[in-house]
This record gives structure tokens, C-alpha cells and sequence, in this order.
């Protein structure tokens, strides 16, 4: 064979392996484009020098990027050129977009386009409720739809790929990070995931307006020691596999072009060097075909981890593991190069990672527009429209948790004439943007105070007194806010965290209200009037004082843009709240970690026998948490009745009857959860498999029917493997996952 040919024939070679491994382009093309596809790559690599290689291996910064980490940013412009970059990061606007773009496409030697990175986390400029407010509604297809707005908004400004969804199962609220996630349950979180997945990628990444999603962070970044950011994570494997990996498969499998890694290490060994997670685990066993990131520098921080010896070190240990692009951290493009020569690593691993990166910006449709359609015209008709902004005040509504109404103050009537809206987070536009909010701003904000003045009749007064601060224990503001709540009829008191108090690098040891608001609370509670509480958070709070006080409680997280008008329609009961915690909320910090779906331990505490002293149980707290799991009360009652269980075929049928009993018609989250008595190993005492969420006019009824099969009951065995144990089963139909009814079943 001569070289010409036997190079052709190392080509084809390639592009059938490539084929094979490419379960993206098998989604979204016949086979015969697949195989271009291919062979464009590995002509591509043949002509591509080493550092052109790590180039397409390296992630960066540039000037006009918003800074979400550690380093400086600079001109990327020469580095580009120089064909020495594969994604910018954090750049946005078709100027700025088109302006780094058309420099790879034009100046670089091999014209290799640019894939744009960006944290779209909760809309892009329309901003949405943070995750956990949109988990808190259980509306799948709301949550498809919102990151479907969120793509086409990023994509019109020059955005391909968003570092979203955060899937990292956290119990644990005092880390910051929970606000980006979707709460503490893996069926939930799985579900959730797989929306968020679909939602930003579309049908066909080659879609102009599809948005390249990153499941975040690979793996287990949510159980953080002490829920201290990037703090150490210690799991036996069991639990890793049950309850913290499944929300990344289900990213995998709903087709997720890119993987972000943690900054956290597993049981020793941190996720950037972990070559059981990024190669075994998830494309051995999962099949991931996309690419692997890392996160902010996260090769580089293998030396503080200790496990690196310097940055070589960091980079061949990074590619071992599987790593396929580095983040901002320069140890690729600096290392890759010497320690190959050095024989340290391999040509293949390179090629092969470069390989990944190329076939996704292929599949993206970047070599055949590498502006992907980004103009001012789809800037200005796709970006902020006005049905965006409808769609975002309704998933406020749909976020919002009613957590307590005593004596049904809410809604507020046509009775009140006047509303004192009070409190440091009454009228805080940035404070609605929570953290992460892409190009969101907060002058486009709408605050509780303006979403209620703009719902009332011109004959009810609305006036407002901020009172105190968030964060400080200044009292200077009291007075005149107490003075406006004993003045009117109805108090409206927004109280909670400052945006920024959650996200990343925001963990707090302490989760009650910040600064004097506690105090300032019962100076307003104190005058008694009718008074709700609205609360915006990033993270459950420990709020048991708060919640013993106010007669009404609602939990509103932070809502973006529409925040105001999504509440004040739930506050005048134009929407029925329906939202359900995704979280526990704790009595105190002490209790943490606090989730739903515990075991039973060989010494259960039994609130009957609670003089008894060798159980588990706190000295001084109950067990059980102030809100939890699953729970949000409605304006109206849904009462459960005539639950039934049967088995027929392969399927498990649960069917139940679910009433409103109440005044007004409202949507019901039904709830299903499963708990096997007697196992090879201790089982949960409830796990969540189901829900449905139904609307039911005033006094109408109607029977909800669920399938599963022996599938849904199977666990991770102490070997790793998956499966069905025959055996007794109680199941549980609620409103939230402590008030069910339940019924026993024996399955083979
Ligand atoms: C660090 C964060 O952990 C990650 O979630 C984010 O995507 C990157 N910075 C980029 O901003």
C-alpha cells in the first residue's frame, strides 16, 4: 500500500470509529452525513498541528467576558489567530460574537469556528425564577419551555453553549449552589434534568436557535462536606450511584452535547483526575458521546488538591481521566505539548478529545455558519418579547410556594383599601435576579412593590417603607415602617436573602434571615394585622421563628424579571398557588442534612414514645423539619380518597381520587411514593416515583391513574447492579411527602 493510500484508508478508518461513537450524529442525521461528517474531522486533524490540537482543547476568556471566577481575563485575539483557541467564554453580543468568530474563520489558518460558552442558568435577558423556584412549580413542560426561551434569546445574541443544567443532587441548603439545582430528590431531579436538556438543545443542535447544554458538575458537587463550596465530597460508592449519579445519566440520556466536571473530589480523588467517573462511568457505561469540560480552572486546582505535582502533572492526569477541554486555566495549551514529546501521554488521547470537540461544533452546524444566524434583526425580534415576559410571570406564579395561611388572609380581598408593602426586598430590582443572571437587568425588573401597585384599583393606597436592610443591624428604619403597618390593612412584608447570599461561592453556616430582620419582623407582626410574608431566597432557610409568628408565609425564591407580577397575582388569588417544595426546609441548621427520603435506622424514635432516651432523635429539636419535602398549600383543599393497588401484567396500576374540597378551583401536585418494607439492604421510607399535576374546579373530583413497573422499584445493589426485590410494599399517595395515604401490596 503507498502512503497516499494508506493514509486514506487511516481516515476511513477513523470515520467509521467515529461513526460508531457518535451518538449525536446518529440522533440527528442519516448515517451517510454521519460518515462526512467524519471524514471531515480526521481530514481536519491531519492537517492540524499540535498546538492547533490543544487548541481546540482550550476554553478561554476574553476581554469583553463577564467574569464568573478567579482569573483575569485578556485580548484573545492573537491566540485566536494563531489558531490556539476552541471556545470563548462569557462574551456576548452579535458584535462581539461575530467580531472573535470572523477572526478564527478568517484569520486562522485552518478557519476552525469558535463555540461560544456562557452560564444561561435561568433565562437570558427575560429571566426566569431561579431552578429551585422553577422545580418548586413540577411543571416539566414549563421548565422545556423556559429553557426553549432562554436558547432562543442566547443563540440571537451569538451564544452555542450554555454551562446548564446544574443536576447536582443537594441536601445540604447551606450550599449556595442549591439555588441552581432542582432540589434533593434523584426521580424528581432525573425528570427535571432531562426537560432542562431538551429545553435548551431543541430537536437538532444544527437549529440555529438550539443552545448546547452542559450537565454540571460531574460528579457529586452538591454533597459538599458541611456544605462549604468546593469543600471535599466522601460517599460510599452505593450512594453515589443511587442517588447523586442518576440526574447526569439522565442528561446523557436525553442527548446532552457537553459535560462540566467538579471541582470536588470523590472519595480522594478529585473529579478532573477521576478516571472511573469521566471514561469508566460515563462513556463506558452511559454511552456519553458529547465532550467533557472542565470547570473554572479546575485542571489547575489538581495542585492545591494535591494530587498534581505541578501543572504537567495536573494536565496528564486531567487528560487520563478523560478530560477533553480545559477552562481558563491555560494547562493544556501549556502542558499538552511538552509532555507529549515527554511521551507522557499519547497523540491518540489528544486527537481523540479533539475529535469530540469537532464533531459536536459539526453537529452544531458551526462550518457551515459560524454565526449560527446571530444578527441584530433576530436580536431585536427574539430578545425580552413580550410573550417571553408573559411566559416568565407565569412560572413565577407557577415557583411560588404557599407555606402558611392562617385563617385564609390570602388572597387579599377587594375589601382592603389600603396594602403597606414593607421590607429590604420590597423594592429590589437587582435582588430578583438572584444570582447567575446571563445579560439579565435589573432595571428591567419588576419588584413586589410595583407588581402590586400595578394589580390594585386606583382606590386601594399602596405605600411602601423598606424598614431595615437585608444583611445589616441597622433599626433606624423601623419606626417608620411600623408606623405604616398599624396604618393600613393589609401588610405585605418582603423579607429573606440578598441575591447574591446563594450561588456559587455563597454557602452560609447560619440559614435564618439575615441581619435584624428576624427583630424587625416581630415589631411589624407585633401590631397585628393581617400580614404575609413574602419571602425571596436562594435556599430553604431555617426560618421556624418567622413561620411561629406570621399568619401567612409565601415563598416566592427569586423570580427574575416578572417577580412582581407573578406575585401580586398570586398574592389577589388570580393564580391558585400549586408550587411544591423540592427541598426540606429545617427546623435549624442542626438538623442538616435533612431530606424526605430517609431510612428508619435500627432505633426509630416514635413521637408516641417520646420519653424514650436510646433513639434517634435530637435533645433538643424534633426529627422532623418545618416544611417538607413535597409540601405548598393552595387557596383551596384537595382532599384524597379511595386509593386502590393492583397489579396486572407487568404494570403496577395505583389509582386514586383526589376532590377539591375547597372554594375555589386550583391545581393539585399528587404525589406518589414507594417504600419496600423488608430488603437485601435498608430502603428509604419513602422515595418519590411519581406525580401528576391536576386542576380541579370548585367540588369536582377525579380519579389519577399511575403505571410503573418493577423497573421503578429496582436499586443499586452493594455490587453495583440494578434490580426489582420481590417482597411487601407500601405505597403513598399525598399532597407532600408526610401527609399520604397508603396501602400495602405484596409483589413478586
Ligand atoms: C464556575 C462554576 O462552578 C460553573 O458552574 C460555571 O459554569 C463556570 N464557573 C463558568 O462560569
Amino acid at each position: 500500500m503507498n502512503s497516499s493510500l494508506l493514509s486514506r484508508f487511516v481516515t476511513v478508518f477513523f470515520a467509521i470509529a467515529l461513526c460508531e461513537f457518535s451518538g449525536l450524529a446518529q440522533k440527528s442525521g442519516p448515517h451517510n452525513k454521519t460518515f462526512s461528517d467524519s471524514l471531515k474531522i480526521e481530514g481536519l486533524l491531519k492537517k492540524m498541528t499540535i498546538d492547533e490540537k490543544v487548541g481546540q482543547m482550550s476554553l478561554f476568556l476574553s476581554e469583553e467576558s463577564i467574569i464568573t471566577g478567579p482569573s483575569q481575563t485578556k485580548d484573545s485575539r492573537d491566540l485566536i489567530r494563531a489558531g490556539k483557541v476552541g471556545g470563548i467564554f462569557n462574551v456576548h453580543t452579535v458584535d462581539n460574537v461575530r467580531e472573535l468568530q470572523r477572526i478564527a474563520v478568517e484569520e486562522s489558518r485552518l478557519k476552525i469556528p469558535l463555540l461560544f460558552g456562557l452560564d444561561v442558568i435561568h433565562g437570558y435577558r427575560t429571566i426566569f425564577p431561579i431552578p429551585l423556584g422553577q422545580a418548586s412549580s413540577w411543571d416539566l413542560e414549563g421548565i422545556e419551555k423556559a429553557e426553549r426561551i432562554a436558547a432562543t434569546e442566547a443563540t440571537a445574541d451569538g451564544i452555542d453553549w450554555t454551562f446548564a443544567p446544574m443536576v447536582d443532587l443537594a441536601r445540604d441548603p447551606r450550599w449556595g449552589r442549591v439555588s441552581e439545582g432542582a432540589g434533593e430528590d434523584t426521580w424528581l431531579g432525573c425528570r427535571i434534568a432531562a426537560a432542562r436538556v431538551r429545553g435548551f438543545q431543541g430537536r437538532d443542535l444544527k437549529d440555529p436557535r438550539s443552545l448546547l447544554a452542559c450537565a454540571k458538575h460531574f460528579a457529586a458537587y452538591g454533597a459538599a462536606l458541611a456544605g462549604r463550596d468546593y469543600n471535599t465530597v466522601d460517599m460510599s460508592t452505593l450512594s453515589l450511584y443511587e442517588w447523586y449519579l442518576p440526574t447526569y445519566d439522565a442528561c446523557v440520556h436525553a442527548g446532552v452535547g457537553s459535560i462540566m466536571t467538579s471541582f470536588n473530589e470523590i472519595n480522594g480523588t478529585p473529579s478532573t483526575s477521576n478516571k472511573w467517573l469521566l471514561t469508566d462511568i460515563l462513556r463506558k457505561s452511559w454511552g456519553f458521546k458529547g465532550f467533557v469540560v472542565t470547570d473554572f480552572n479546575a485542571i489547575n486546582e489538581l495542585v492545591p488538591h494535591g494530587v498534581a505535582e505541578d501543572l504537567k502533572d495536573a494536565a496528564r492526569l486531567a487528560l487520563n481521566a478523560g478530560v477533553d477541554m480545559d477552562m481558563q486555566g491555560s494547562a493544556y495549551i501549556t502542558s499538552l505539548p511538552e509532555i507529549l514529546n515527554q511521551k507522557k501521554i499519547t497523540i491518540k488521547q489528544i486527537d481523540d478529545a479533539v475529535r469530540r470537540i469537532l464533531l459536536v461544533k459539526i453537529k452544531m452546524g458551526l462550518f457551515d455558519d459560524p454565526y449560527r444566524q446571530c444578527t441584530h434583526e433576530r436580536e431585536k425580534k427574539e430578545i425580552f418579547t413580550h410573550d417571553n415576559l408573559a411566559f416568565a410571570r407565569k412560572m413565577v406564579s407557577e415557583s411560588c410556594v404557599l407555606l402558611k395561611n392562617e385563617k385564609n388572609i390570602l388572597p387579599i380581598t377587594q375589601t382592603v383599601k389600603s396594602i403597606a408593602v414593607i421590607g429590604p426586598l420590597a423594592d429590589s430590582k437587582q435582588d430578583m435576579l438572584g444570582n447567575w443572571d446571563a445579560t439579565g437587568r435589573s432595571e428591567d425588573c419588576i419588584t413586589l412593590l410595583a407588581g402590586v401597585r400595578g394589580h390594585v384599583a386606583d382606590n386601594i393606597v399602596v405605600e411602601y417603607k423598606k424598614g431595615c436592610n437585608v444583611s445589616d443591624n441597622d433599626t433606624s428604619g423601623f419606626r417608620a415602617a411600623v408606623k405604616l403597618a398599624s396604618e393600613s390593612d393589609f401588610v405585605i412584608l418582603a423579607l429573606g436573602e440578598e441575591g447574591e447570599l446563594s450561588g456559587e461561592a455563597s454557602s452560609r453556616t447560619n440559614i435564618d434571615l439575615p441581619g435584624i430582620q428576624n427583630e424587625f419582623a416581630r415589631a411589624i407582626l407585633k401590631i397585628g394585622k393581617p400580614t404575609v410574608v413574602v419571602l425571596f431566597n436562594g435556599r430553604p432557610l431555617a426560618i421556624s421563628n418567622l413561620s411561629s409568628h406570621a399568619p401567612a408565609i409565601l415563598e416566592t425564591w427569586f423570580g427574575g424579571t416578572q417577580a412582581g407580577n407573578g406575585i401580586a397575582d398570586v398574592l389577589f388569588g388570580d393564580y391558585n398557588p400549586s408550587g411544591k417544595l423540592t427541598m426540606t426546609f429545617p427546623r435549624n441548621v442542626g438538623q442538616i442534612p435533612i431530606f424526605y427520603n430517609t431510612k428508619n435506622t435500627g432505633r426509630p424514635f416514635n413521637q408516641a414514645d417520646s420519653n424514650e432516651k436510646y433513639v434517634s432523635r435530637y435533645l433538643d429539636s424534633p426529627n422532623t423539619p418545618l416544611y417538607p419535602f413535597g409540601f405548598g398549600l393552595s387557596y383551596t383543599s384537595f382532599a384524597y380518597s379511595n386509593l386502590i393497588i393492583g397489579v396486572l401484567g407487568k404494570t403496577i396500576k395505583v389509582e386514586v381520587t383526589i376532590t377539591n374540597s375547597g372554594n375555589r378551583e386550583g391545581e393539585e401536585i399528587a404525589q406518589l411514593y414507594v417504600h419496600q418494607k423488608v430488603g437485601s439492604i435498608t430502603r428509604p421510607l419513602k422515595e418519590l416515583k411519581g406525580f401528576q399535576k391536576v386542576f380541579l374546579k370548585k367540588g369536582e373530583a377525579k380519579t389519577l391513574s399511575f403505571s410503573l413497573s418493577k423497573d421503578d422499584l429496582a436499586f443499586f445493589h452493594p455490587d453495583l447492579k440494578k434490580s426489582f426485590e420481590p417482597g411487601e410494599y407500601l405505597f403513598f399517595v399525598g399532597g407532600n411527602s408526610v401527609d399520604t395515604m397508603q396501602k400495602a401490596i405484596s409483589l413478586k
